[in-house]
């Protein structure tokens, strides 16, 4: 076998060769630890939040075993929780009261991600809370932006978005996340922020952002589904990967701090193209349906949940993700502090 890593002569080696033997190194735990490539951490979870009106509530998800939607005491108390574990940071989304057209909640100063966001940032404010910044969860439609003669249109519905981002940070948010996949909204977000005092706010984009089947168990959580159509106008072909670097490159060139590929299991080639190609901060969201297959399949007793959570969890930052959002973060938390 040719090697050019390798000396002279030793390609002329055959694999018959006693020295050869590439299990001498996992013949014991210790090995095994000492030459692990990947090391999952904590430090590298941000655990998604949905908080809803009212108080007292905790509300399972019906297709998400052990995630919930929180109101904003309850969301609280979580934090707490979720900082004690030492997970740096969450994901905040939001389910308004009311759902309109032009999803007004979303921006509205005393939205429940605002309301939620100046809470937290005085109850726990160590842990770094981040939004994430769409309308399909406030608008009556369920669709990412405004609707005009059956078209989800561009750039009206950034213009809601920059709002929506600022209201955000005027909350007390410590980084904005826009997950609409609208053309020029991470640079319309940036200049407004920066326009109103908020130079040093990150951005998270999500930057690859599929048009999956894999959001489904989510829809039902943030009750964001789409009353008629489809997110494909938007959203990326699951099929194309070169454009996925075109997407990225483009959030990057308008100013994203921190870039996102979503979901992460279909697309680990993805991320590993984009953190070789752009060497960024790279974020993966290990989405509701991959989470939710896990928990099933581990209810029935197919499959070790704890231990297919892990190796999905390592393979997404072998991958080449800084960074992932998943539901499985407390989980993963309690499992590495307890081993
Ligand atoms: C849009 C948004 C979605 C998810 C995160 N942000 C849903 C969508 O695009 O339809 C999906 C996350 C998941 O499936 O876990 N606000």
């Amino acid at each position: 076998m040719q090697n050019e890593k390798m000396p002279n002569g030793f390609s002329e080696l055959t694999a018959t060769e006693s020295f050869k033997r590439l299990r001498r190194l996992r013949m014991t735990d210790a090995f095994r630890a000492m030459v692990r490539e990947t090391e999952l951490s904590t430090k590298d979870f941000i655990y998604p939040l949905f908080v809803v009106p009212g108080s007292g509530i905790r509300r399972e998800v019906g297709s998400m075993p052990g995630v919930y939607q929180l109101s904003v005491d309850e969301v609280l108390r979580e934090s707490v929780d979720v900082k004690t574990l030492g997970i740096p940071a969450v994901i905040l989304f939001g389910i308004p009261e009311h759902k309109d057209e032009m999803g007004s909640e979303a921006y509205s100063e005393h939205g429940i991600v605002q309301t939620a966001v100046r809470a937290m940032k005085k109850e726990v404010p160590e842990l770094v809370v981040i939004t994430d910044v769409c309308l399909c969860e406030y608008t009556s439609h369920g669709h990412c932006g405004i609707i005009r003669d059956n078209e989800i249109v561009n750039d009206e519905s950034i213009e809601l978005l920059t709002k929506e981002a600022l209201t955000h940070a005027q909350a007390g948010a410590d980084m904005v996340a826009p997950s609409d996949m609208f053309d020029g909204r991470v640079q319309a977000i940036r200049r407004v922020l920066d326009q109103h005092g908020f130079p040093n706010l990150p951005i998270m984009s999500y930057a690859a952002k599929y048009a999956s089947g894999f959001y489904g168990p989510f829809r039902e959580a943030a009750q964001s589904t789409p009353q008629f159509g489809d997110r494909r106008s938007h959203q990326m072909d699951p099929a194309n990967s070169e454009e996925a670097i075109r997407e990225v490159q483009q959030d990057i060139l308008e100013g994203a701090d921190i870039v996102m590929v979503k979901p992460a299991l279909s697309y680990l080639d993805v991320i590993r193209r984009v953190k070789d190609q752009f060497g960024m901060p790279t974020a993966a969201y290990n989405v509701s349906g991959e989470y939710s297959m896990i928990k099933a399949a581990g209810r029935n007793g197919w499959i070790d949940e704890q231990r297919v959570m892990m190796e999905v969890l390592t393979s997404i930052k072998r991958a080449g993700a800084d960074l992932i959002l998943t539901y499985f973060a407390k989980d993963a938390a309690k499992l590495l502090r307890d081993t």
